[in-house]
């Protein structure tokens, strides 16, 4: 059965594009019932718009509190068939209820646990990276917990680091690798073959 995502973003959308792109070219075997952006001025709400896929804005600076936010956030995705979140640069926390339990994935820029946590998202993770002279990096995907980048893991990769590179030329290596990455593991979910035992995601063969 074909999987229903809800994609919840915050900028340019080029996660989003990527599994609109892969969804068209039928290498990936799923639909997405919602986008949600955290901004107005997404360009991701964009990309929903050109792909006919329902769209809404709710912006974080319309909501004094986290709660409020999420609760406005859970009432857009209510309205939807949804059987699996997928954030694709979404920049807050998001409340997990139960029934959403290792239902949320994440994909980060980074090899976690390293380079990640609040505030350290997109570009910044780079950064990071090169001031700490890291020789390799890569990206995570995870299921989402209540803490920023740290529910279980479910893929990762890496990729190196040299000495010419400049933020620019390392996001564009980590993000052709989440490319990859994050519908190869949106497949094995909807698989069936991911199976959560505490921290370990175990991959069970087809
Ligand atoms: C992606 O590289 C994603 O890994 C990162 O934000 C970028 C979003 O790009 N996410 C995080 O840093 C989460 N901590 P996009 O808006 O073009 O999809």
């Amino acid at each position: 059965m074909t999987i229903r995502l809800a994609v919840l973003l915050s900028g340019s959308g080029s996660t989003l594009q990527n599994l609109i792109d892969r969804i068209t070219g039928k290498t990936l075997d799923a639909q997405i019932s919602c986008v949600i952006a955290s901004r107005k001025d997404a360009y991701g709400l964009v990309r929903a718009d050109k792909a006919a896929i329902p769209s809404y804005a709710v912006p974080r600076t319309d909501y004094s509190t986290q709660k409020d936010f999420n609760a406005a956030i859970w009432e857009h995705l209510g309205r939807h068939e949804v059987d699996l979140i997928v954030l694709a640069g979404f920049m807050h926390l998001l409340e997990v209820p139960p029934a959403f339990a290792n239902r949320i994935m994440n994909v980060h820029p980074a090899l976690i646990p390293a380079f990640c946590g609040h505030k350290m998202y997109g570009n910044h993770v780079h950064k990071a990276v090169l001031a700490y002279g890291a020789k390799i990096t890569g990206a995570t995907v995870h299921f989402v917990d209540s803490l920023y980048d740290h529910g279980p893991i479910i893929l990762q990769d890496s990729v190196p680091v040299t000495p010419e590179d400049t933020v620019e030329s390392l996001a564009n290596r980590v993000q052709a690798l989440e490319r990859e990455l994050y519908p190869k593991a949106i497949a094995l979910y909807a698989a069936g073959r991911l199976s959560v035992d505490g921290r370990v995601v175990h991959i069970l063969p087809e």
